[in-house]
């Protein structure tokens, strides 16, 4: 009975970011006032910096990042693709794979231009950002595939994605809390993704805080789960990882916008036992 309450739940989700367009997405979330890369107390410097300092620290490292829930966005990998060999992205819906394939095939047809992220992640590697063509030639190269991921599967990849020893990085931005019902399901999510991890795998989780719900598109609500920084400690121990160290940016008045009801948002360094 608790089992099926627990499937209804994920397909009512499931359901839900059927009707998101990533158009509608990138707009929504990735424009001022909650994307501003020109301030320096917005959202996204914070979250890219938090990106390049986990990845240049030292001790993340190997040949496969894997990406979950990339949605139709490439911010939270511009960093690790100068440490992995090997890139793979992957999301639940086909509409936002499609969406990173026209960057990848470099179409032109593609709803958001990476241009100023890019030149952004540039300026942290000390860089000019004019560099910026370097690294965008540089994603698309160790981008090896864009693929289906379920979250709330034991196996959420395709069985032969993936070598048999498993990732060696997992970054995750906004999936767990926004694709699933319950704090129980963003715990067993935690657990399944944590199955494509090797062992002494590096996890870095972005997520939000006390946000119930989320307009993806005019018009698309996402309820979401309102988890708290101690729900979020618990959920990772109980799901294998060990924490490095997690951080919190509080959202400014200007970023409490309409669309969501979110605190805050978290930035977590974990590692696979
Ligand atoms: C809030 S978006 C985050 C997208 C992107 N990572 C970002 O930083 O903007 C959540 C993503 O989770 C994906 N998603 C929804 N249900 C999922 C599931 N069951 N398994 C994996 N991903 C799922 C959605 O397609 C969407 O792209």
């Amino acid at each position: 009975m608790e089992e099926k309450g627990a499937e209804n739940g994920v397909a009512a989700m499931a359901a839900i970011w059927q009707g998101v367009d990533p158009a509608a997405y990138l707009q929504n979330t990735y424009t001022p006032p909650l994307a501003d890369l020109e301030r320096k107390d917005n959202l996204l410097p914070w979250v890219l910096a938090c990106l390049h300092r986990a990845f240049t620290e030292g001790d993340v490292s190997g040949e496969l990042l894997v990406d979950i829930g990339s949605g139709p966005t490439l911010y939270q990998v511009m960093s690790g693709c100068e440490v992995f060999n090997k890139v793979l992205l992957t999301d639940f819906l086909e509409v936002n794979r499609k969406e990173l394939r026209s960057w990848l095939q470099d179409e032109g047809s593609c709803s958001m231009d990476w241009t100023p992220y890019l030149q952004h992640v540039c300026k942290l590697e000390g860089r000019q950002p004019s560099a910026w063509t370097e690294k965008a030639a540089k994603l698309r190269q160790v981008i090896m595939d864009i693929v289906h991921v379920d979250v709330h599967r034991p196996q959420p990849l395709a069985l032969d994605v993936l070598p048999a020893a498993g990732a060696d990085c997992l970054v995750s931005c906004y999936c767990l809390e926004s694709a699933s019902p319950d704090l129980a399901a963003f715990t067993r999510a935690l657990g399944h993704i944590g199955r494509l991890l090797r062992p002494g795998g590096h996890l870095l989780l972005v997520g939000t805080l006390g946000m119930s719900y989320y307009f993806g598109a005019p018009g698309v609500k996402i309820p979401t789960v309102p988890v708290n920084e101690a729900q979020v400690c618990a959920s990772l121990k109980e799901s294998g990882y060990t924490l490095i160290r997690l951080e919190v940016y509080t959202l400014p008045e200007y970023m409490k916008v309409s669309h969501h009801d979110a605190s805050g948002i978290f930035f977590v360094k974990a590692i696979k036992e």
